[in-house]
Order: C-alpha cells, then sequence, then structure tokens
C-alpha cells in the first residue's frame, strides 16, 4: 500500500496485524512460467492493533488461485500486493493458499527469483520475496518454512536440511523460524566440494560450495575459510551452527557480494572463486572476509533478526565488526586496522561529507536498497568497536552473551543493543545512542600547551550539518592517547579519554620533558582529528609510536601535508619526507604488509576531500599531476633500496595466500610499482614476464599501466585469461582505472563496444563504468566527457536493474566540492538521469538527494 515515491518513516512502525506460523511452498521452475503454490498458516498477533487489515505484499505476480481456509479469495491485488479486509477474516489462526505465476529468466533486476547463466537462484533481501509470491514480506515475521521444488535440472536448494528427493523434486525444511528476506532456493547444474565441520556440541555438519562445472579447482579457499569462521564463532562468540548442512552457491550474475540465506548463502562468484593463477591476494582475503561475514550472520542477523529495516546496522554493523575481529586473529590486527580505516575514510567519510550522509539509523528511506551503505556498515562497525572500547573486552563479551540470551530468535531494534551493554556495563548509554542517529563525520580539534612539566590539552568537537539534521548534539568520543618522549620512548601508556561536552580539557602533570601526543591511537572513533604537528613530531610518532596505527597515521599525515604543498603551490617534498619513507621501506623489523601500506601515497579521491574540507575547491587534474610528481621523486630518491625490495621481497615456493606471503608480495608489488617511475617499469615487466600467480601478474601489468607502458602485456593478459570471467572483469577495470587522464572517458567508452562488455553483468559494468567513477581525474575531466558516458549507461541500465545502477550513481556524490563548471556539468546530467518518465524509484531517490 506504498506510493512509489512515498518515504517510510521509522517512526511509523507498526507491529504486524498477524504473525505466520507456517510457510509452505511448491515451486514448479520454468525460465517464463514458473509457478509458486503457497500455503501460509496466519494467526491473529495478540500484541498488535486489533482490527487491522492484512497486507500480503506482492510485485509483479500473475495471481492464479488464492483462497482462505479453502474458500476462494474474490479481493483483487494492486500494484503492491493483496490486502485482505479484516472483516473479511476469521479471528482465529486460518491457512492461506495461492499460486502464482512470475517469469525468473525476463528478470534482468536480479532481485526476487533469476536466472543466472541457465541457473536458477534468489535474492530477496530486503524486499525480493514480494516478487515471488504474495507474503507479509517484512523482517518481524518470522516463520519455519517448508520447500519442493521441482525441476528438470540436477540440482535443487533451498533452505534448511534436505528432507525428501526423488527425479524432478527436492524437500527442504527450515525449522528455524525466519523473514522472508532469509528465504533462497538455487536450481542448476552445478558441483559440490564437499567438507566436514564438528560443532563443539559434537554434532557433524556438511559443507558443500556448489559452483558450475569447470570451477571446481577454485573452491578450496572458501571451504576452509568457512570452516575456520565456524571454529572461530565457536571459540570467540560461544555461537554453535544449528543444521545439518551449509551450503554456499557462486552465482555470476549478483548484484552484492554475497547473501547469507539460511543454511543456503548465495555468492557473487568473484566473491568465492580462487586460485594462485586467477585471484590476487586482495581476491582471497575478500573470500574469506565474506564467507566469514555471511556465515557470522547466522547469528547475527538470521538467529536475531532486525525489526525493521531502519535497523539493518543491528545486524550489518555488528557482522562486519566480527568479521573484522576475524580477519585480524587470522592475519594481522594491525594491518587490517589500517585497511579498515582506509576503507571508512574513502567511502563513508565520503559519504557524510555529501548530500547521501544519512545516520546510521535512518529515519526515513524511499528504497531500503539505497541504505546498504558504508555508513550502515561500516560506520556501523566503527560504534561497536567504541563500545567495546568504553565497556572493556569483558564487559564487551558479557554484553554479547545477553544479547544471544536475550533476543535468539527475535526481531530487534538498536535499542535492544544499547540496553544490553547499559546492563553488562552498568552505565547509561544514552549519549553514545547519538550516534546512532547523528549523520557527519565530528572533527575532533586537540590543542596543546605546555609549560613547567605539565601538558594541557583543549580537546573540542563539532558535527557539522548534513541533510535534514541542522544541528547537532554533542557525542560521546573516546580518544585514545598516549605521550611519547622526544627520543620515541613510551612516557605514558594508552589511556581513552572520554569526550562528552563541546570542549573538555585535560592535563598531564610531572612530565621530565614535553611529549610527543599520539591521539586517537587504533582509530578510537570515526572522527577527523585536527592536531597541529610538526613534521618533526611525526617522525617521531612514525619510527616510534607502540600503536601500529598511530604510526602508520603520522606517515600518512606527513605524505599529505606534502602533497597539499605539492597541489596547492608546487612546494616540493622536503628531504626529511624522503628519509622518513626509505626508514620504513628497509626496516626488516616492520611487517611487509604494513611498509607496503605506509609507502602507499593517499589516493586522489582522498585528496580531493582533505583539499575541499580545508576550504579549498580541488583540480583534478591538478591532484593526478602532484601525486604523480611525488611518485617520481620518491622514486628517484628511493630507487637502489627499490630495487633491492623488489629481489628481497621474492616468494620462493609455491604460492601461499597467507598473511605473510601476501604481505611480502605486497612490499615487492608496491617497490616495483614506485620503482616504475623512474625505470620506466623494467622490474615490473620482468615480474609480469616471471609470475606464476594472478597477484604479482596483475599487479606488475596494473604497475605498467601506471606509467603509460604495459601494452604488450595488456595483449598477452588478454590472449590468456579471455575464457575466465573474474579475469576479464580485471583487464576490463585496469585499463580504464590506470587510463590518463584525459584518454580515460574514451577508454572506458571503447570498452563498452568491446564484445565481451556484458552490461548487464554487475560485475562488468562496474569494471568499466565504476572503474571510470572511481578515476577521480578521469572522471572529472572539465569536458564533461567521462559524466556523460556514465550518466548514459546509468540511464541504460537502470531500465534493466535500477539497485545496481543507483548504487554506481554514487560516483556523483562529490559534485559540490568542484569548481561551478563541474558542478553545472554535474547537476546537467544527474537532472537528465531523473527527467525520464521510467527512471526508477532506486535511482529517483538516489539522484534527488544528491541534487538536495
Ligand atoms: N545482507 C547482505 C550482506 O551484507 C547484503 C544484502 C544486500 N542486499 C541488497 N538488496 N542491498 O551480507
Ligand atoms: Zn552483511
Amino acid at each position: 500500500m506504498r506510493d512509489a515515491a512515498q518515504p517510510i518513516y521509522l517512526a511509523d512502525y507498526q507491529p504486524p496485524a498477524f504473525l505466520v506460523e507456517k510457510v509452505e511452498l511448491t515451486f514448479k521452475l520454468a525460465p517464463t512460467t514458473t509457478r509458486v503454490l503457497s500455503r501460509i498458516r496466519f494467526a491473529p498477533n495478540p500484541a498488535a492493533v486489533p482490527g487491522q487489515d492484512l497486507h500480503l505484499d506482492g510485485e509483479g505476480l500473475r495471481l492464479i488461485a488464492a483462497s482462505i481456509d479453502g474458500t476462494p479469495l474474490t479481493a483483487t491485488p494492486d500494484a503492491t500486493g493483496l490486502t485482505l479486509e479484516a472483516a473479511s477474516l476469521p479471528d482465529a489462526p486460518f491457512t492461506f493458499q495461492a499460486e502464482v505465476e512470475i517469469a525468473p529468466e525476463g528478470n534482468t533486476a536480479l532481485e526476487g527469483l533469476y536466472m543466472s547463466n541457465g541457473m536458477y537462484c534468489t535474492q530477496c533481501e530486503a524486499e525480493g520475496f514480494r516478487k515471488i509470491t504474495y507474503y507479509p514480506d517484512r523482517p518481524d515475521v518470522m516463520a519455519p518454512f517448508r520447500v519442493r521444488v521441482e525441476s528438470d535440472l540436477p540440482v535443487l536448494l533451498s533452505n534448511g536440511n534436505p528432507v525428501e528427493s526423488g527425479p524432478g523434486w527436492a524437500e527442504w525444511d527450515d525449522p528455524h523460524p525466519k523473514p522472508s528476506y532469509l528465504f533462497a532456493l538455487v536450481a542448476g547444474d552445478l558441483r559440490a566440494t564437499t567438507g566436514h565441520f564438528t560443532t563443539m556440541d559434537g554434532c557433524d555438519v556438511t559443507l558443500n560450495i556448489w559452483v558450475r562445472p569447470g570451477d571446481e579447482d577454485k573452491t578450496a579457499y572458501a571451504l576452509d575459510a568457512l570452516k575456520r569462521s565456524m571454529l572461530w564463532d565457536e571459540q570467540v562468540y560461544g555461537r554453535v551452527y544449528d543444521l545439518d548442512i551449509f551450503n554456499i552457491v557462486a552465482v555470476d550474475d549478483f548484484n552484492m557480494g554475497a547473501m547469507e540465506n539460511k543454511g543456503l548463502n548465495i555468492f557473487n562468484s568473484r566473491c568465492v572463486l580462487a586460485s594462485a593463477e586467477t585471484a590476487t591476494d586482495g581476491d582471497f582475503a575478500a573470500i574469506e572476509r565474506i564467507i566469514a561475514h555471511e556465515y557470522f550472520h547466522n547469528w547475527t542477523g538470521n538467529r536475531i533478526t532486525c525489526r525493521d529495516w531502519f535497523q539493518l546496522s543491528l545486524k550489518e554493523g555488528l557482522t562486519v565488526f566480527r568479521d573484522q575481529q576475524f580477519m585480524g586473529d587470522m592475519r594481522s590486527h594491525a594491518v587490517k586496522r589500517i585497511d579498515d580505516v582506509l576503507t571508512l575514510r574513502a567511502r563513508q567519510f565520503r559519504e557524510d561529507a555529501g548530500p547521501l550522509a544519512h545516520p546510521v539509523r535512518p529515519e526515513s528511506y524511499v528504497e531500503i536498497n539505497n541504505f546498504y551503505t558504508a555508513t550502515v556498515y561500516e560506520k556501523g562497525a566503527e560504534l561497536i568497536r567504541m563500545l567495546r572500547l568504553l565497556v572493556g573486552e569483558d564487559r564487551y563479551r558479557a554484553a554479547l552473551d545477553l544479547y544471544f540470551e536475550r533476543h535468539d530468535g527475535q526481531a530487534c531494534t538498536i535499542e535492544d543493543w544499547i540496553a544490553v551493554f547499559a546492563e553488562a556495563a552498568g552505565r547509561d548509554l544514552s549519549q553514545f545512542k547519538r550516534w546512532y542517529e547523528q549523520a557527519g563525520t565530528p572533527k575532533v580539534t586537540l590543542l596543546e600547551h605546555w609549560e613547567d612539566g605539565t601538558l594541557t590539552l583543549t580537546l573540542r568537537q563539532y558535527s557539522a550539518p548534513t541533510p535534514g539534521q541542522p544541528l547537532k548534539e554533542p557525542l560521546l568520543i573516546p580518544v585514545a592517547l598516549g605521550l611519547v618522549g622526544p627520543d620515541g620512548a613510551e612516557l605514558m601508556p594508552t589511556q581513552v579519554l572520554e569526550l562528552d561536552s563541546p570542549e573538555q580539557v585535560f592535563t598531564f602533570t610531572d612530565l621530565p620533558a614535553r611529549p610527543v601526543v599520539s591521539a586517537l591511537r587504533g582509530f578510537s572513533a570515526p572522527v577527523v582529528l585536527e592536531h597541529a604537528q610538526s613534521s618533526a613530531e611525526s617522525n617521531v610518532l612514525l619510527g616510534h609510536d607502540t600503536d601500529p596505527f598511530a604510526r602508520f597515521e603520522a606517515g600518512r599525515n606527513l605524505a599529505r601535508h606534502i602533497l597539499h604543498g605539492m597541489i596547492l603551490d608546487g612546494a616540493p617534498p622536503n628531504p626529511d619526507y624522503l628519509n622518513a619513507m626509505r626508514l620504513v621501506l628497509v626496516d626488516d623489523r616492520l611487517d611487509p604488509a604494513f611498509r607496503a601500506l605506509v609507502l602507499r601515497l593517499p589516493g586522489e579521491d582522498e585528496l580531493a576531500q582533505s583539499l575541499h574540507a580545508a576550504g579549498h575547491t580541488p583540480n583534478p587534474d591538478a591532484i593526478h599531476a602532484a601525486r604523480r610528481r611525488a611518485l617520481c621523486l620518491l622514486a628517484e630518491a628511493l630507487a637502489p633500496d627499490l630495487t633491492r625490495m623488489v629481489n628481497a621481497m621474492a616468494t620462493p615456493g609455491a604460492y601461499n595466500p597467507d598473511a605473510r606471503d601476501a604481505g611480502r608480495r605486497a612490499l615487492r608489488l608496491a617497490a616495483a610499482g614506485l620503482l616504475a617511475h623512474a625505470d620506466g617499469g623494467t622490474k615490473a615487466r620482468d615480474i609480469f614476464a616471471q609470475a606464476d600467480n594472478m597477484t604479482e601478474q596483475f599487479g606488475a601489468w596494473c604497475a605498467l599501466l601506471a606509467v603509460g607502458a604495459g601494452s604488450a602485456e595488456s595483449l598477452q593478459f588478454h590472449r590468456q585469461w579471455q575464457a575466465n570471467r573474474l579475469v576479464m572483469d580485471k583487464w576490463f577495470g585496469a585499463q580504464v582505472a590506470f587510463a590518463q587522464p584525459d584518454l580515460a572517458p574514451a577508454v572506458a567508452e571503447e570498452l563498452t563496444r568491446h564484445a565481451g562488455f556484458d552490461w548487464k553483468n554487475p560485475n562488468r559494468f562496474r569494471a568499466v563504468i565504476g572503474s571510470l567513477g572511481a578515476h577521480p581525474a578521469g572522471f572529472h575531466q572539465s569536458s564533461g566527457a567521462g559524466y556523460r558516458l556514465v550518466a548514459d549507461w546509468l540511464i541504460r541500465l537502470d531500465t534493466a536493474n535500477p539497485q545496481a545502477a543507483a548504487r554506481i550513481s554514487t560516483v556523483f556524490e562529490t559534485w559540490s566540492r568542484y569548481d561551478a563548471e563541474r558542478q553545472a556539468l554535474i547537476r546537467a546530467e544527474l537532472t537528465r538521469i531523473l527527467d525520464r518518465p521510467d527512471c526508477s524509484r532506486d535511482m529517483g531517490e538516489m539522484v534527488g538527494r544528491m541534487l538536495g
């Protein structure tokens, strides 16, 4: 009963009028005429306002027949579903039955039941189930499902445990009550790699990774990651798996990364399939993380779900936090934290600083698919990290135990979540809760005053207005801080200062000498810290801080400062900086992965963001040119050491995707990539020629492309990999990502005319159009060619797959940073996207918010 463009408000939440006791579904699969038969046992909800109608969501369904307790139904559906009037319903439990017809083959939106390379699969989160049959498609209606699938395809899967099967059919039973968004069905010619896991309760669980024939050799890593995830969740959170079987299916056409459907996770094939030859270290790490993420949802998301979609971060923020902890345990906490902060700044701070800023718990939405954002996911995870820091590790665990015990089987809210922490920690967290309600990245200013052995720190916080939120209340911000002596010795170990007012003063007395302040250790809060430090002070922290994040950050601050100087007035980098980088590069006590991160200069978009925040209008061409010049100067200054590192970091023996070898390869490729700016790519060419793994082959090719070389390698790469879809996504993407800025739109345009450009495949579309949007100097060409090409393709994609198109439209979210000419060009393209009679609800909301 919703109007297409009408917002839904959190404040309007009403409990469902009816609960569901049991769902039975039969699918008779056919590409254009799939029949779905449903039998749904409804019961009045004692917690609801009595006398309400029962609305069954349904979209694009052809209703064949429906009945209540066997009596044919007279109601007719509208565009949003079927409304059963209260007066016509029994006030005792009743059975609703329906038969509908749907056409999965024509479903290019990849939501609901659709087809990908001849296989049937589903994506129901958030509101896809209503495209399958009539149902109260909301997460607070949870029910056990029994599903029968009929098809000639050999493998027929659904949620839960298999019960019975025969030629052409299979039945599945999921005893755990679940919301419809966790429903899944798969049918296809698939092959399984099978493993087993014994739970801590002694139950045997069968694990399957299902892939298309030919991909079986790329499943071992995912299966191993799954076993490690299951063990970790038992050991760290006491969470045990609860079915006899856990299935994972790889699908080529998928809008997102993966989906945690109960007992039947469905994955974008790029998030499952990996072999040494075809996947990079980064791909392996992403697979490990996403396998863990979806598995962890079994408790944080499935057993305990969300009351409504405003609470999305309840499951996503928590599950991201859990996957971050897992990855830290599997690999390196220091490197993982730095990586996570870089991602947060690149995606979430960017979002928070623009027209799409929204709270971790939004208050309204038009299309919920538009809120699967970095704010809900990554900032949501940061809020949990802060909670843990504030209450301590033991109480964090106690709060989680309480959460699982109290809320198992329920659909919950952020209030429920905060309450378990308040209880476990015995403290009032109402101020902390504002983090869930206020959008925007707070700015924290730190001022130092030194006198007679006493250091006085003044901390201030400020949150700028964001759309719909002109005024902000002060937040509770944990600032982890240590003091370091001028010689690098730790003078005061980390203390967590709680900043809860606009301004607060903290004093540290009896200090022998003026210390260097190491603030925001571990990135203890998702804020922008303004703290003026000399380059000498930054060098002390970079060389000696006990906190690895703070060391990294000190190097980053130096680099950003130098790049700002080069961009704004052509100032050359000072020799101290070059020397500091050399010291890090050659320090064998440091983890190679950490060194690779320190050597990486801030990206062009990050520089545009920081220049804009400092009151400048960023010029994408100038940023690109200055960054390139900095790379050349760094390469020339460090050339002999870089050459030595390329050789020293070789990983002899068989490829191993573990953190140790991956870290060495990361430093090796970082060194070769930098060196290419001085040697024209000689070393990178060697690495490419000798590579026996995709990490080095692709890394070396990218290093060549970045300095305008690598055309022979491009041809070879294409020749070698043209039959591999996932590797070809890399081939498409890298050519755009590393194109010379003035040529980037033309390179992308040319690739859209390539026979392999299957634009309806989200991975491929993203590889070309998404890569152009992520190439700041190329996308923001002053001619407007980049904007035009992206807008043309978003318009095309919007008619087939609104969800994917709306997501990629965020490439435009930074428009207000730029000069008046670029702003006008972008606004004209956004207006062109919006002013179409067939503009989707998804895209309409995104563009409408961006135009303000
Ligand atoms: N719940 C999935 C995950 O984070 C993502 C599903 C996204 N779906 C969507 N329609 N936006 O693991
Ligand atoms: Zn998730």
